[in-house]
């Protein structure tokens, strides 16, 4: 396998349809970790060529900071997708940092992208290999198949779950995307999350939970993603301002899981040293720790300080 790329965080994934200029312009200034452009479902069929354009005049006028720069194309079963790729990627190209490939239900479909971004990156005289890729899995078809997709190419750096397109396809009996039913008694999604999670952790990729429709309730919002952050997930999409912060908070560490992580590693390094005594496992306070404690609070100290702690 080739090397992992370097994953920046992406607690916070900001949806902004490439068909509203005013949008475009607004997202600039959030505080968001991801903004990605959409020509996909936040675009009408009819407004798509007019959104291209936009989004490459916004990619080039720059302002975004240090946010990753994605483009969520149309899925490889419309007619849009080559447009959507060649238009965004030659026009904008050395502004752009990732694209998103919706309803991916194949291997072969993230090679396809992978190779057409080599020969408009050779074409056009840009660095090769640098524009990653965003695999969404949203049908049954995309989850059995997620293993192979997230080794599909060295390009693929998230995985990232779509419940509202999931639960369609495989016709959930629930309107709201990713939040628990009354009727179950337990979380429909925690399989799906998971085993998305299995292939992101077996290759070095990042796992992203997808939407909550329900834009006002920011208290409902807030349980979803804890719960996909209890399970490891680096991050979620928002669709409002309003669900940024949440995010952003939700997928860092607390201050006090961070600190006491943080003081693991320190007393982990002086334990196995020659001062320490060469130890395997030592205590700290009540609580014992081995090489196993130095990996999770590792996890917890990354995401710490990546989110700038
Ligand atoms: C996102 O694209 C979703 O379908 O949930
Ligand atoms: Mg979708």
């Amino acid at each position: 396998m080739s090397e992992p790329r370097t994953l920046r965080p992406r607690r916070s994934c900001l949806a902004v349809p490439g068909s509203n200029p005013r949008f475009l312009e607004k997202a600039k200034g959030l505080p968001a970790d991801q903004v990605f452009l959409d020509l996909e479902d936040a675009c009408a069929p009819l407004a798509k060529p007019e959104a291209r354009k936009n989004i490459v005049a916004a990619l080039n006028e720059g302002g975004w900071g240090d946010k990753i720069r994605v483009v969520r194309v149309n899925d490889l079963t419309t007619h849009w997708t080559y447009r959507d790729v060649v238009e965004v990627v030659e026009g904008a190209g050395p502004n752009l940092d990732c694209i998103m490939l919706p309803k991916v239900q194949s291997a072969a479909q993230v090679q396809w992208l992978d190779f057409t971004l080599t020969q408009i990156e050779k074409t056009m005289g840009f660095e090769v290999g640098r524009i990653g890729i965003e695999a969404q899995i949203e049908n049954a078809k995309g989850l059995i198949e997620v293993d192979a997709i997230a080794q599909a190419s060295p390009r693929v750096e998230t995985i990232i779950f779509g419940p509202a397109d999931f639960m369609a396809s495989i016709n959930m009996k629930s309107l709201v995307v990713g939040a628990l039913h009354p009727d179950y008694p337990a979380d429909p999604f925690h399989y799906i999350l998971m085993k998305i999670l299995m292939a992101a952790r077996a290759y070095d990729k990042q796992a992203i939970d997808g939407p909550f429709l329900q834009i006002r309730d920011v208290d409902a919002f807030r349980d979803v993603a804890k719960r996909a952050a209890m399970l490891g997930f680096d991050g979620k999409w928002v669709l409002h301002p309003g669900q940024i912060d949440a995010a952003n908070e939700i997928f860092a560490p607390s201050q006090e899981d961070y600190d006491h992580a943080e003081l693991i590693l320190d007393a982990y390094d002086y334990y196995t040293s020659e001062a320490g005594g060469k130890k395997g496992s030592a205590m700290l306070g009540d609580e014992m720790i081995d090489e196993a404690s130095r990996k999770m609070a590792l996890v917890i100290a990354g995401k710490g300080r990546a989110a700038g702690m």
